[in-house]
């Protein structure tokens, strides 16, 4: 009998699951895409039973493949696209409607109004984030506002609320598990992370009611088994936390001061502050990396919306590309006399600007521009939003007291397999930028929490001690052609933001 650890990855293009060895290499995996719905201007849906129909046949494929029964798998763990928000009926397990979508829009509105009202210091405080439509609190609301008769079913307790990881603990449990981990609850705005706990006067303003909220467990922990009909056998599930977070605990950045970016749809960077957490000065986010033995450890996190994406919209939506791998050789080939700057605000943008309203541009178009100077543009603008937050970050950290000049930046996602886009960004970052040997780092951080709580995976310090180098970028870019690179950056950002 192999003690396997099941990891699940439910993200925002696709459901994955991956099946660990006890010596965190990989037995098998499955992914399964499913479709996007974009039903108006900045709106973005999943079909909520998409998302758990997926996630269950990636689980019995990976199993098929490695020939693993249910016996076989020592425990679940499950990490999923954070912010993403679905409310179900209780009774019948359904979703009452789509899941909303962490990037969508549809709320900037109301965000704006609680802002004019003065309410942003009040919920920056206690939940370490602002006022904007990426969260779950106010999509929440929204679907109680606009499905006919939601809202008095929801206060007469008929309701469920949860973000993907609490939707498929439910279908896995049967129904019987109603719970989420501390990150995940941290990006609702209705969680005081410094208390641990749902916050009644936020769940006032954004007129959430209690009774939909998922109780809240560390990020290893007993979460309940797996009904034996789904997977052949009962599984224990023993850890949860969102993907960024899962991220952070796969590349063991466990030491305060260490920093991973993760770069998928969107890329997201987090600062592990340890026990502390760091208000920014500088519009970054303060969220729970990870909560064991009831104890938080906290970041500063640097959202950014389009990354990956910004490569799917050149095979997608301008077509050409076949493959987000042709981008990288199209870059190479570019024109390094011109300068285009794509700013990808699709969805408006993330830290350190929070401009829902926003939409994207490209600048810098002569005669002579192509394929390639827009595909350079497209992998440069990923390089730059990466540039803001980690400056970002290293003011926010300095005047807390840490180190903010020896940032190694550990990174991870699909986007690192190109050399080529990770040299740029360590000469756009003026900074060393290392790749680790195991790329999946977010579902192995699923899989590590879990396996901890289920006693096949050691605790943090030696589980840090096997992350391996696969190759350390350093920058080679002229001092004086970065500060040009980076100003005209700056330059186009400010024009594009002005009010
Ligand atoms: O906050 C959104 C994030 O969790 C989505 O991650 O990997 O789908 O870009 P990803």
């Amino acid at each position: 009998m192999t003690s396997y650890i099941l990891a699940i990855d439910q993200g925002t293009t696709s459901s994955r699951a991956i099946l660990f060895r006890p010596d965190t290499g990989i037995a098998a995996q499955a992914q399964r895409e499913f479709p996007q719905h974009f039903p108006a201007s900045g709106w973005v849906e999943h079909e909520a039973h998409d998302l758990w129909d997926t996630t269950l046949a990636t689980c019995r494929a990976a199993m098929e493949q490695a020939g693993a029964r249910a016996a076989d798998i020592a425990a679940i763990g499950i990490t999923n696209q954070r912010e993403t928000t679905v409310v179900w009926d209780r009774k019948t397990g359904a979703a009452i409607y789509r899941a909303i979508v962490w990037q969508d829009r549809r709320t900037a509105g109301f965000c704006a109004r609680l802002k004019a009202e003065g309410h942003e210091p009040m919920v920056s405080a206690r939940t370490g984030l602002i006022l904007d439509p990426y969260f779950s609190g106010t999509k929440i609301g929204w679907i109680l506002d606009n499905v006919p008769g939601a809202r008095a079913r929801a206060e007469r307790g008929d309701l469920a609320f949860g973000t993907v990881d609490s939707w498929l603990l439910w279908h896995l449990t049967g129904g019987t598990v109603h719970a989420t981990d501390a990150t995940n609850a941290a990006r609702t705005l209705l969680f005081n992370i410094h208390t641990g706990e749902w916050d009644d006067e936020l769940l006032a303003l954004l007129r959430v009611p209690r009774s939909m909220l998922p109780e809240v467990k560390d990020s290893s922990a007993d979460f309940g088994t797996a009904r034996p009909e789904l997977l052949g056998g009962s599984i224990r599930i023993c850890g949860i936390a969102g993907d960024q977070q899962a991220a952070t605990v796969g590349q063991a950045c466990f030491q305060p001061g260490m920093i991973k970016s993760t770069y998928g749809t969107g890329c997201f960077a987090l600062l592990n502050t340890g026990t502390t957490a760091v208000t920014s000065k500088n519009k970054l986010l303060t969220t729970i990396a990870y909560q064991l033995d009831g104890k938080r450890t906290y970041a500063l996190e640097g959202s950014i919306f389009v990354a990956g994406a910004a490569v799917q919209w050149l095979r997608d939506g301008l077509g050409i590309i076949k493959a987000s791998a042709e981008s990288e050789a199209l870059a190479e080939a570019a024109d390094p006399a011109q300068h285009v700057y794509l700013v990808p605000a699709f969805v408006g943008l993330g830290a350190p600007h929070w401009n829902p309203d926003v939409r994207g541009a490209l600048f810098g178009l002569t005669r002579g521009t192509g394929r390639e100077e827009i595909a350079l543009a497209a992998l440069e603008s990923v390089c730059y939003q990466t540039a803001d937050l980690l400056d970002a970050m290293r003011a926010d950290w300095a005047q807390a007291g840490g180190n903010g000049a020896k940032t190694v930046l550990r990174v991870d996602g699909g986007m690192v397999a190109s050399n080529f886009a990770m040299q740029r960004l360590s000469d756009l970052l003026a900074a060393p930028v290392d790749r680790p040997v195991v790329r999946e780092t977010t579902a192995l951080g699923a899989a590590y929490l879990a396996g901890l709580h289920a006693g096949v995976l050691p605790k943090p310090q030696r589980f840090a001690d096997r992350w391996r180098l696969d190759r350390r970028f350093t920058p080679t870019m002229e001092p004086a052609l970065r500060e040009t690179k980076l100003a005209g950056w700056r330059d186009v950002v400010r024009r594009l933001t002005m009010p």
